[in-house]
């Protein structure tokens, strides 16, 4: 489909990253000449920047089978169970949002990730008894939002921890070239950089912008997406020349208007716009860190001078 053939197979064919993707080619270059499994690897970052699509190149280039899943859709250690059952030697279990995982099945993850068994209770009351259920070797690449939100036992037991960071736009233009290839669109370079600029350093928001322009572009019967229609099309998405969107907005506007800028917690930011305090620490607050439109100090958020005069508000007197 589409969307399969959008992601790459091979680690030269994912683009950006560089310093993770050159660690990681060692750690497997390493892993497949030791015949060994890939040691297990935590990888964390923002959503959308690409760790599913990392944790299949990875298998691909162990040349090994992936299962994945996520966290929350292991509900009971027989699931896990059932899951790690089905892996053959070397096989990498890729687990999203693994900080969502239930308890008692994250407890059940340590000896399988540490020596490869899992121990568990069959039968009930007086007739219940521990069974040794041994596993083949095998590589969980975990993904999470932050890796603060994973408990330490759990963190420890990934012998490599990767963060992964926002694209630049020269890597986000290279991205949105290869995609429009992928669908049979015409896009300029300086349409492609004009979207780059406004995808939030963020592949899956420039690949799903560049599906909405590419409709643009359709409708009024344009046979390549230029600059032009793609400055059309993200002011009618209400995508900003930054990247930034509504809730961006709301969420500035929110402690501008009624907090003077902050300090102010993310609880309360959260309630005044109604969206998720996780929705907004793992999606839209980095970003705004990253581009120094906000600062965290001990009280809270506070919006940096930057964020004025990109919404051209005069920066308040805060004696
Ligand atoms: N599509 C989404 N992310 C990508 C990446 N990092 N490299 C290549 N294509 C991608």
């Amino acid at each position: 489909s589409f969307e399969q053939s959008l992601r790459p197979v091979t680690l030269n064919q994912y683009i950006g990253q560089a310093l993770l993707k050159e660690r990681l080619n060692v750690y497997i270059q390493a892993a497949k000449t030791r015949e060994e499994a890939l040691d297990h690897v935590l990888l964390y970052g923002p959503p959308g920047l690409g760790k599913t699509t990392l944790a299949m190149v990875i298998a691909n280039e162990m040349g090994v089978g992936i299962r994945t899943t996520s966290g929350p859709a292991i509900e009971k250690s027989g699931d896990l169970l059932a899951l790690l059952n089905e892996l053959n030697a070397g096989d990498v279990l890729f687990i999203d949002e693994i900080h969502r995982l239930p308890k008692p099945v994250e407890e059940m993850l340590y000896s399988a990730m540490e020596d490869f068994y899992v121990d568990i209770i069959v039968g009930e009351g007086p007739t219940a008894h521990p069974v040794h259920f041994p596993l083949p070797p095998f590589t969980l690449i975990g993904a999470t939002t932050r890796a603060g939100m994973l408990s330490q036992p759990l963190r420890d037991r990934f012998g490599i921890v990767e963060h992964m960071a926002y694209y630049n736009t020269d890597e986000l233009a290279t991205i949105i070239l290869r995609s429009a290839d992928v669908f049979g669109t015409s896009i300029s370079e300086q349409g492609a950089y004009e979207l780059a600029r406004r995808s939030r350093g963020t592949p899956r928001i420039a690949n799903r912008l560049l599906k909405r322009v590419r409709d643009f572009a359709i409708v009024n019967g344009a046979s390549e997406i230029t600059d032009e229609t793609v400055d059309y099309a993200l002011k009618l998405l209400k995508v900003d020349k930054m990247g930034l969107d509504q809730i961006d907005h709301k969420i500035l506007h929110t402690m501008i208007d009624f907090y003077n800028g902050g300090p102010v917690g993310v609880n309360t930011i959260a309630a005044n716009i109604g969206e998720e305090v996780e929705t907004i620490e793992s999606m839209y607050e980095p970003y705004l860190l990253q581009i120094g439109f906000i600062q965290r100090t001990p009280r809270g958020r506070q919006v940096a001078p930057l964020a004025y005069e990109h919404l051209h508000i005069p920066y308040p007197n805060k004696e």
